[in-house]
C-alpha cells in the first residue's frame, strides 16, 4: 500500500513541477501579441485557440477586446484556421472572407487583416494569431513572415498548455486515488471527503476568502487524512477505543499527510499539505502535532479542523456509531472557543441551513 502510493506520489510531485511552469501561458501569449503589434505597426493583435470539436475560436489575447468567441465557419480567422493558409485582407468591408459580427459587436472598424495559422507538429490548426489594421497602409508578404516567425512560438506555448491540460486532469485523478487509498483503510466515504471539501469551502466564502482561496480549499480538503495510509490495520480499523500508546500512533497522520502532500512548486499541494498539518490543532493550543493556538493555525487548517470533526461525528466509524446533524452541531458550539475559531463557529451556525441541504444531498 505504502510502496504504490509513494509511486503515485513520485510521479505526481514531477506534474507539479511541470504545471507550474504553465502559469505564465496568457502572459506568454499577451507579450507576443504586442510586440507581432509593435514589429507589424498594427493597431490590434488576437491570438484565437482552436476548439475542434465546437468548430469555434476562442481569442486568448485579445487587445482592448474582452475575450471573444466565434464559429470557425465564418470570417477571416475561421477561413485561416480551416485553409490553414496565410490570409491577407486589404479592405474588409469588401471581402467575401470577412465576417462583420465582431465589429458590430465591438464597435471597432477592421479595414485591413493579416492572419497566419498556428498549426501543431503533426500540421492540425490549434489557432490563429490575426493583426488588424496597420497603420496608414496594407500588410504585407514580409509582414506575414514575421508573424509567422512569431506564431511558431505562439503555437508551442498553447501546444504545451493543452499538454498540460491532461497533465493536470490526471494530477487530479491521482490525488483521488490517493485519498480513497486512505479512505478504504478508514472506512470512510468518498461521501465523507466530498462533505469536508463542501463544508471547507462554504466556511471559506463566509469567511471572505479569495475565490482562489475558495477554490484550493475546496480541492485540497478532501485530503486531510491522506497521512493515515501510514498507519497499521491494526490500530486503524480498531473497533474500540483506541490505547493511549495506539493514540500516540494515530496521531503521526497528520505530519505524514503533510510530507507526503507537501511540494514547494504547487499551491494547491501546499495547500494540501498545510490542512494535512493542521487539522488537529485546537483554537486553545491543545491539539496536535504542534499545539499551535488560535491564528498561529492557518485559516485553512481551522476551517477543516470543523469540516472534519462535524463530518466525523454524523458518520459511522469503527469505534462510534453516527450522532444525529443536531447533537454534532451542539457539540461544535459547545467547543467554540476551546477546540473551535469561535469566529468560524458563528459562520457554521448562521449557515447551517445550507450546511444541511449538503449533509441531505450527500448522505452516506
Ligand atoms: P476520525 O474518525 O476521522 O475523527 C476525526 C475527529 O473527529 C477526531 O479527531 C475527533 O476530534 C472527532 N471525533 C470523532 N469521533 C468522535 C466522538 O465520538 N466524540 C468526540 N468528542 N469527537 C469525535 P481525533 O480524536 O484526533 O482522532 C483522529 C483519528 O483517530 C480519528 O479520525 C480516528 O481515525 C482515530 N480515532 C480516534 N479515536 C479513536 C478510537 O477510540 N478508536 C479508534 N479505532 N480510532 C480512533
Ligand atoms: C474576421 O475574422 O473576419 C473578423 C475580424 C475581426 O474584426 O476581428
Ligand atoms: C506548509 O506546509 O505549507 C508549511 C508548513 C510546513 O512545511 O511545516
Ligand atoms: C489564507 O489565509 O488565505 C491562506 C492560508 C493560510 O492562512 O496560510
Ligand atoms: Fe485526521
Ligand atoms: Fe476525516
Amino acid at each position: 500500500m505504502m510502496d504504490s502510493a509513494e509511486k503515485q506520489l513520485a510521479i505526481l510531485l514531477e506534474f507539479g513541477k511541470v504545471i507550474n511552469r504553465t502559469k505564465s501561458l496568457n502572459e506568454v501569449l499577451e507579450s507576443m501579441a504586442s510586440f507581432a503589434r509593435e514589429i507589424l505597426h498594427a493597431d490590434r493583435c488576437s491570438i484565437f485557440v482552436y476548439d475542434k470539436n465546437k468548430d469555434e475560436l476562442w481569442s486568448k489575447v485579445a487587445q482592448g477586446c474582452e475575450p471573444i468567441r466565434v464559429s470557425a465557419k465564418k470570417g477571416v480567422a475561421g477561413y485561416t484556421a480551416l485553409s490553414k493558409e496565410t490570409q491577407i485582407v486589404v479592405d474588409a468591408y469588401n471581402d467575401y472572407r470577412f465576417n462583420p459580427d465582431i465589429d458590430k459587436a465591438t464597435g471597432y472598424l477592421t479595414q485591413t487583416i493579416l492572419a497566419v495559422p498556428l498549426l501543431d507538429n503533426q500540421e492540425n490548426t490549434i489557432g490563429v494569431f490575426q493583426a488588424l489594421n496597420k497603420s496608414e497602409t496594407i500588410f504585407t508578404n514580409v509582414d506575414a513572415e514575421l508573424l509567422l516567425l512569431i506564431s511558431n512560438y505562439a503555437a508551442s506555448a498553447i501546444e504545451n498548455a493543452i499538454l498540460y491540460d491532461r497533465l493536470r486532469d490526471t494530477q487530479t485523478k491521482i490525488i483521488n486515488k490517493l485519498a480513497s487509498a486512505a479512505e478504504f483503510k478508514d472506512q470512510e466515504t468518498s461521501k465523507h471527503t466530498k462533505r469536508v471539501g463542501l463544508y471547507s469551502a462554504l466556511l471559506a466564502e463566509q469567511y471572505g476568502l479569495s475565490r482562489d482561496n475558495i477554490s484550493k480549499i475546496e480541492l485540497a480538503a478532501p485530503m486531510h487524512d491522506a497521512g493515515k495510509i501510514g498507519i497499521a490495520d491494526k490500530i486503524m480499523l480498531k473497533p474500540d477505543k483506541l490505547t493511549p500508546e495506539e493514540f500516540e500512533i494515530m496521531k503521526t497522520h497528520a505530519q505524514i499527510g503533510h510530507d507526503l502532500l507537501f511540494d514547494e512548486e504547487n499551491e494547491y499541494l501546499k495547500a494540501a499539505a498545510l490542512i494535512a498539518l493542521e487539522h488537529h490543532e485546537k483554537w486553545d493550543g491543545s491539539g496536535y502535532p504542534h499545539g499551535k493556538k488560535d491564528e498561529e493555525i492557518s485559516i485553512f487548517g481551522r476551517i477543516v479542523a470543523i469540516a472534519d470533526v462535524f463530518d466525523a461525528l454524523i458518520s459511522r466509524r469503527p469505534y462510534k456509531e453516527p450522532w444525529s446533524f443536531d447533537k454534532a452541531h451542539k457539540h461544535l458550539q459547545h467547543n467554540s472557543g476551546t477546540h473551535f475559531d469561535p469566529t468560524l463557529i458563528a459562520l457554521f451556525s448562521k449557515n447551517i441551513e445550507k450546511i444541511h441541504m449538503i449533509y441531505q444531498e450527500l448522505k452516506d
